[in-house]
């Protein structure tokens, strides 16, 4: 009921629906409406009461409403479940949680409009404020922990092509999955595995994009390397609309990933990826390997070509630019 009533008011913004106006269409009384109604604000959700007029949901762009979500969505089995929340601390660890009690389909998708602990790559923080996507996809691929990392890489090309299709904003990527825009990360992918080596159980794959964000939404120390799409863009976006459209792609371009391999996506990897042919300096946590950036190997692995003309095979790290160059 509660995603009905907020559907309402979207379809009516930027009008206001009164109380009864409301009851009589969702055949509920003027007081669940209101109880409603209170509850989805404790939720986060910003609807003003206005004198003589009624009910208004300001900002709806910003407002996940998850019917929307699954009722847009090509197939039954991607998107569904879906589990919102208004706030949690990460959708990723809240995915964990669910998991450990219950069976969850491929294609179960868990979402906030913010996290109060967003989690990133190599143990650093996701700043998560309302106004940007945070998701979580469980998913059950057949594949070994090394296919992983090339999954990881597949999920950053559909990231980046959805986005720059449904945006225009051009989107990049930086090894191994961020998403930038203009030397700034827009977008980051968490993947985490839970199996054996030659056969996982499953993958909790976090999505976060900055979506609707101003500078002022980043924290201070991030606030230089960071960037959101309605930065780039000059407006925002709808939050609903671009969480389909970006489902959409993942779905697609996963399962051609789980039939194809790797292949069809190398060229546009290349394609999109801001360093390629680059000399770079990557941060393993052990060590830092400078050199230029030739190529993938079957892994996805990170080959370099450091000054005494061998080539370096890494799998985990931190890549960063020597000298950035957009085209
Ligand atoms: C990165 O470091 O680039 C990865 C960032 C991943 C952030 C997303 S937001 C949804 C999901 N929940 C989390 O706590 N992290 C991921």
């Amino acid at each position: 009921m509660k995603d009905r009533i907020l559907v309402k008011l979207k379809e009516a913004y930027p009008d206001c629906i009164s109380g009864a106006q409301l009851a009589e269409s969702l055949g509920i009384s003027r007081v669940a409406v209101w109880k409603h109604i209170e509850s989805l604000k404790e939720s986060g959700y910003e609807i003003v009461a206005k004198k003589g007029r009624g009910y208004c949901l300001e900002h709806p762009e910003q407002a996940i409403i998850p019917v929307l979500i699954s009722e847009n969505l090509a197939d039954p089995h991607w998107g569904t479940p879906v589990f919102y929340t208004g706030q949690t601390q990460s959708t990723n660890l809240w995915a964990r949680q669910l998991l450990e009690d219950q069976h969850l389909p491929e294609g179960t998708l868990i979402i906030a409009s913010q996290q109060t602990g967003g989690r990133g790559r190599l143990g650093r923080t996701w700043a998560s404020p309302r106004g940007g996507l945070y998701f979580t996809l469980i998913l059950r691929p057949a594949l070994n922990l090394k296919n992983a990392s090339l999954l990881s890489l597949v999920m950053a090309v559909a990231c980046a092509r959805s986005l720059r299709q449904h945006t225009g904003c051009a989107c990049r990527i930086k090894w191994p999955n961020d998403i930038f825009i203009q030397g700034r990360k827009v977008g980051g992918i968490l993947l985490e595995a839970r199996g054996e080596m030659d056969r996982l159980d499953y993958v909790i794959a976090g999505i976060g994009i900055n979506v609707n964000l101003s500078s002022q939404d980043f924290p201070e120390e991030v606030r230089h390397l960071a960037v959101s799409l309605a930065m780039v863009a000059g407006h925002s976006f709808d939050l609903n609309q671009l969480l389909v459209s970006l489902l959409e792609d993942l779905r697609q371009d996963y399962y051609l990933f789980l039939q194809k391999g790797f292949q069809p996506f190398r060229e546009v990897y290349q394609e999109y990826c801001i360093h390629w042919q680059q000399p770079i300096v990557v941060n393993t946590g052990k060590e830092l390997i400078q050199g230029i950036h030739r190529d993938l190997d079957v892994n996805g692995s990170l080959l370099v070509e450091t000054a005494d003309g061998e080539i370096t095979s890494i799998s985990t790290g931190d890549v960063q630019l020597i000298s950035y160059q957009e085209e």
